[in-house]
């Protein structure tokens, strides 16, 4: 056998996003000869899916999985031989049996986040470094926007990374952020490696992304001071209100003018903007490879991605 089952533990703040998450694996191995399965053991619990590896790319494959966003744990199924009782093996308290398809597979744990170093960067514990409006720059904790409905600020980490994972093309990728916010996708671009470029309009929040380490440019979203064309990938969160959908519009067209060809962009936005976004995005022709709903707490919000073509 030259393919192993690896078996994907969602996290259960997005246990529905099963699409999502499957995708965002795929993308994230994509040079990898990985496929998705239609089906495996422990389907019948909630929030796992299923990918097949060459076992050659077993290695390389590990030392990705620490930067998923929507799984937290991932298993090895590797098959086991003979009847465990009869020949009085005692089962290692890491590694689980299942039976599937008559046969019996040990699961062995290949990856499993780390809860603490998670939470450490969760935007309620960072800080950023705030322009107030009597022009004096402050390091502030937790903070997430001013509450205007243009500025609700503060991606949650494994959304970020999902968003990230779904359009970056490893190490070196130019990414671009142009609804940057306080740079929850900033911060998971670079840590992936890539060499990222954000925007927002806001001058408020100039010192802040400065300072993470990314090119930044204020900057409005529908008119970005960008080439044709520079960009390999693009990742960003507009904001949700109803009074910004003909903006996240109008950065559509931007985004794809700065995107390369072959290039892929993923928006999250809100469901409302959904139908809009769709329609123009046909209009220019990029190609959709996910759409798929997310439930955020009660908050409707849609991931949307697609490649721009050769
Ligand atoms: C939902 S927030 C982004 C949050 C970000 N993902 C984070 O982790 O903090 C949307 C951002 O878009 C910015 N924005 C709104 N309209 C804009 C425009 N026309 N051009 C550029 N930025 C804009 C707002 O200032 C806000 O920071």
């Amino acid at each position: 056998m030259n393919d192993s089952m690896l078996i994907f533990n969602l996290r259960p703040a997005r246990c529905k996003a099963r699409a999502v998450a499957t995708m965002e694996a795929l993308s994230l191995l994509r040079d990898l000869h990985v496929v998705a399965a239609a089906g495996g053991p422990l389907s019948e619990q909630r929030g796992v899916f299923w990918i097949t590896a060459p076992v050659a790319a077993l290695e390389t494959i590990n030392a990705r999985l620490p930067r998923l966003g929507y799984t937290y744990a991932v298993d090895l199924l590797e098959l086991e031989v003979g009847d465990l009782r009869s020949a009085g093996r005692v089962q290692k308290s890491q590694e689980e049996l299942v039976r599937w398809q008559s046969k019996l597979y040990r699961l062995v744990r290949v990856y499993e986040e780390d809860a603490e170093l998670m939470r450490e960067g969760a935007p309620d514990r960072r800080t950023f470094l705030l322009r107030t409006n009597e022009g004096e720059v402050r390091s502030i904790q937790g903070y997430r926007g001013d509450g205007q409905p243009l500025s609700r600020r503060g991606l949650p980490v494994y959304d970020a990374r999902m968003l990230v994972n779904l359009v970056a093309a490893g190490e070196g990728t130019l990414l671009l952020d142009p609804f940057a916010g306080t740079g929850g996708i900033v911060i998971e671009a670079l840590a992936s490696g890539c060499s990222v470029t954000s925007a927002d309009f806001d001058p408020a929040l100039q010192e802040g992304l400065s300072h993470l380490g990314a090119k930044h440019y204020v900057a409005d979203a529908r008119c970005l001071p960008f080439a044709d064309g520079m960009f390999d990938a693009i990742a960003t969160e507009p904001p949700y209100h109803e009074q910004a959908k003909s903006t996240v519009i109008g950065a559509l067209h931007e985004m794809e003018r700065v995107l390369k060809e072959g290039g892929r962009l993923a928006i999250l936005c809100a469901a409302t903007q959904v139908d809009d976004l769709r329609q123009e995005a046909i209009c220019l022709g990029l190609k959709s490879y996910l759409d798929a709903p997310i439930n955020r707490k009660g908050l409707d919000v849609a991931v949307l991605a697609w490649q721009k073509e050769a």
